[in-house]
């Protein structure tokens, strides 16, 4: 019996016109922005992994305590027997999940965009979990999904608080993309990052060691390796700022001088003035009346919320209706 299914659908290529389309429609407009899937090649995977372990970065290790103390009550809550994780990385956050809805739960359906990730997470599972399919998908979640044929009751996990990336349009149109995913009864797990004071939020995007700058310029080097641009990390700032009415951190990176990058495989020269901004990522902190609206639009009805003692996280479960 084979345990272990790969499905790639993503097209070879795909990536790469992507890139070209969002750094050339991102770097055109005014003011300039370019969206944060970018950071993640090799190099900014582990950069973030370094993130989740930095003292200033609260989320990930808040959001594994609430599920590690919870996950009896989200088993018992869906008798799941497909688990569909949206961004699954390197699946470690899940682990105490997929005990917990053992021994039911017989399919897992991990998605992302990194087949690495996904081969080294499988390989540990099917170890760890004997009997448990494990059928991989190498995909780009926030485009159209096919799943495979598995038993219902489905639980789809979103962790991590990805879903503050996406602007609040771009939330309801993807919040109904895993809906149309979802039969009646199925749920969805969810993780947000919650309002809290400045300073903790700044410093999470801010960290003494200056791990998440070099995360940032790290979309540099993309564009660098990728489209030629001819780019220096030390021409541009860190910037994290707290923005009280979108309730959103933004990250830029900020021209120290006026300089022009030139990006031959586009055609194209891009003029920045002394202190001009690219907006390079907006992670939006959520509260737990919005959640539920944003939820409710979407066709699922909140029906458990779980917080850390600081009330710094919110993890959501959430029904299909
Ligand atoms: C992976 C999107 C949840 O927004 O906190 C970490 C990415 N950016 N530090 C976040 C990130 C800067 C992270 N997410």
């Amino acid at each position: 019996m084979t345990r272990f299914q790969l499905t790639r659908t993503l097209p070879a290529g795909t990536a790469d016109a992507d890139l070209r389309a969002d750094v050339l429609a991102g770097l055109t407009r005014t003011p300039k922005e370019l969206p944060p899937k970018w950071f993640y090649d090799a190099r900014g995977s582990e950069l973030f992994e370094e993130i989740t372990r930095l003292p200033e970065y609260y989320p990930t290790r808040t959001e594994r305590a609430i599920l590690r103390e919870r996950a009896g009550e989200i088993a018992e809550a869906t008798r799941a027997r497909t688990l569909v994780e949206l961004g699954s990385g390197s699946s470690e956050k899940t682990r105490h999940l997929l005990h917990a809805l053992r021994p039911g739960l017989e399919d897992y359906v991990p998605v992302d965009v990194s087949e690495s990730a996904l081969t080294g997470a499988a390989e540990a599972l099917t170890a760890e979990l004997p009997g448990l399919r494990v059928h991989a998908l190498v995909a780009d979640f926030t485009r159209g999904l096919l799943l495979p044929e598995t038993a219902g009751p489905r639980l789809v996990a979103f962790l991590g608080g990805t879903l503050g990336n996406l602007l609040p349009a771009q939330r309801a149109e993807f919040l109904r993309s895993v809906r149309a995913l979802m039969e009646p009864g199925d749920a969805l797990l969810l993780g947000t990052d919650l309002v809290k004071d400045e300073a903790t939020l700044v410093a999470a995007y801010d960290d003494a060691a200056g791990v998440t700058a070099a995360f940032n310029k790290n979309v540099l080097a993309v564009l660098a390796r990728e489209l030629g641009a001819d780019v220096h990390p030390d021409d541009f700032d860190h910037v994290a700022r707290w923005d009280r009415e979108h309730e959103w951190i933004e990250m830029r990176l900020r021209a120290r001088h006026a300089l022009t990058v030139k990006i031959p495989e586009l055609g194209i020269a891009v003029p920045f003035a002394a202190g001009e901004d690219v907006r390079t990522e907006v992670s939006a902190k959520f509260r737990q009346e919005g959640v539920r609206t944003e939820l409710a639009a979407a066709g699922l009805a909140l029906s458990r919320w779980w917080t850390d003692e600081q009330g710094w996280f919110g993890l959501s479960l959430s029904t299909a209706v």
